[in-house]
């Protein structure tokens, strides 16, 4: 039997699906939600102050792209008066200097701004937006005058990974106090454009010599967090810190769930928050219980001594790879789902040309 769980600390609200860019690997689902169906302005404040009751202490406001949306002062404002810390997840377009120092009026705690490349070309190419990279530096400059924290955020693959120092400059250049070195990991679009995406084995080696060398030297002046290409670890990550344990997401048409992919596990049961408490979904919720704790693992996870470490890792992972969301992550050497993980890698390291980008649209 599960301990009860504890209050959530973090809440990612996708705001919208709507976005500019078209980037290959978008995390959002393959199936976008319509802006008909987006979560009235009302109704996310409500949300916000149901998450804050419930012991959420961190927002992140995301999408699509939030920014998108024309009542996005107003949201930090309820956020705020909700007693939310609030983080902006944006990729810049959208924002211009009246809209950033309203945010800030609005107690905007925080700005996570991605970085699609170093170069216009290359940015623009990968965010299929002309002009994007160019609006987002004037983006960066303006964060930095109005003084909101800055995490650069650097989404890296096979394209772009060999441009890593010169990204880590580019942090530094922008003033940002922390950059988050975030190899594709393969959900939504990014698992459709995987063979483009996938890193090759010595560009890997390459990154954690660089990212090991940049620690150190730029201790106290950049915090470096490095998110390792999954294919190539031996062990899965600890997806969302174990299912249902410490944060929850709610989809721009108020579908709440346990990790951002979580819709693709098939016979899993979503609450909505417009029918349900927010409280109830977290503590009661079919979905949030389907995998919380170690009761649901299989026996190789729960003889494991890195069970509290991992806790199974992805089950969305498990599922778009084996098909099964019960099964041990196959990015674990100890699972047999491996062998079919190393299969896909060798076909992904195959071709010396990338395929072409299947951009989200
Ligand atoms: Fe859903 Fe990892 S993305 S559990």
């Amino acid at each position: 039997m599960c301990a009860a769980p504890n209050p959530p600390m973090a809440m990612l609200a996708e705001l919208t699906h709507r976005c500019p860019l078209a980037c290959p690997y978008c995390s959002n689902p393959t199936e976008l939600a319509a802006k008909e169906t987006e979560l009235s302005t009302e109704t996310w404040a409500d949300v916000f102050r149901q998450a804050a009751d419930l012991g959420v202490l961190q927002l992140h406001l995301s999408g699509g792209e939030p920014a998108s949306r024309s009542d996005l002062v107003e949201l930090v404002i309820a956020a705020r008066e909700a007693g939310l810390y609030t983080n902006l997840i944006t990729s810049g377009i959208g924002l211009n200097e009246r809209r950033l120092r309203a945010l800030d009026d609005a107690g905007l705690d925080h700005v996570q701004l991605s970085l699609q490349g170093i170069t216009a070309e290359m940015a623009d190419r990968i965010g299929g937006y002309t002009g994007g990279f160019k609006r987002k530096m004037h983006v960066a400059e303006l964060i930095d005058q109005i003084g909101f924290p800055l995490t650069l955020n650097a989404v890296m693959h096979r394209e772009n990974l060999d441009d890593l120092p010169a990204t880590i400059e580019m942090a530094l250049r922008l003033n940002a106090r922390r950059i988050e070195i975030a190899c594709v990991q393969f959900q939504g679009w990014a698992l459709t454009n995987r063979a483009a995406l996938q890193p090759r084995a010595e560009q890997v080696v390459e990154a954690k010599r660089t990212v090991a060398e940049a620690v150190e030297r730029l201790r106290g002046q950049l915090v470096i967090d490095f998110v390792p290409p999954d294919y190539y670890s031996d062990y899965p990550k600890a997806c969302m810190n174990g299912w249902g344990s410490t944060g929850l997401n709610v989809s721009p048409d108020g579908t709440v769930l346990p990790c951002h992919a979580a819709a693709i596990i098939p016979g899993l049961e979503f609450d909505q928050v417009q029918a349900r408490p927010l409280r109830d979904i977290w503590y009661d919720g079919p979905a949030f219980n389907a995998f919380r704790g170690t009761d649901w693992m299989p026996e190789l996870c729960q003889g494991c001594e890195r069970r509290d470490i991992d806790f199974g890792g992805c089950r969305c992972q498990a599922m778009a790879i084996l098909g099964d969301a019960t099964a041990p992550d196959p990015v674990c050497r100890k699972s047999p789902g491996r062998a079919t993980l190393d299969a896909l890698l060798a076909e992904d390291r195959q071709g010396v040309e990338a395929p072409e980008y299947v951009y989200r649209r």
